[in-house]
């Protein structure tokens, strides 16, 4: 449980940072930062993935959970790093705003999914 609680802590934070620079970008400034974004990005990526991988590893875990941090993960990685190339022009806000839901899905799924490992754990102890 210390794992995920940590990851998780983890997560939070490289996702706030990330945000927190995503709209710094998207004002249209600090285009220098770029590459910070993107390696919070896929630390975000990889924490979650951590994340699914050790809830599945533990007893009661779920291989769904696991996959979906994986499917959610690789959509994110796939979006931000092509997301620059797509419906170029006055439509480009979609892809903007697709990009940024699916990086508050990340922080959703992850604490989802440690919120339900914690209960598991609690029911497990008082049994
Ligand atoms: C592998 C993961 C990620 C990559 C490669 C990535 C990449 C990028 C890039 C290249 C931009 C600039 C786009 C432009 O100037 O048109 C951007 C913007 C942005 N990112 Fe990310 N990002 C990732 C994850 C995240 C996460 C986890 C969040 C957190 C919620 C986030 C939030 C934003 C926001 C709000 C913007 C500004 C709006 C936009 O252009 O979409 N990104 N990202």
């Amino acid at each position: 449980m210390k794992a995920l609680t940590i990851l998780v802590m983890i997560l939070r934070v490289v996702v706030l940072l990330a945000l927190i620079l995503g709209i710094v970008l998207w004002t249209g400034n600090a285009d220098n930062l770029k590459p910070v974004h993107m390696i919070l990005g896929i630390l975000t990526v990889l924490t979650l993935w951590a994340i699914g991988l050790v809830q599945g590893f533990q007893k009661g875990g779920s291989f769904p959970l696991a996959l979906a941090t994986f499917v959610v993960g690789l959509i994110v990685a796939i979006v931000g790093l092509y997301q620059e190339q797509w419906l170029v022009g006055s439509a480009h806000w979609v892809i903007q705003v697709i990009h940024l839901l699916l990086g508050l899905t990340v922080i959703g799924l992850g604490e989802m999914i440690v919120a339900r490992s914690k209960r598991r754990l609690k029911a497990t102890m008082t049994t």
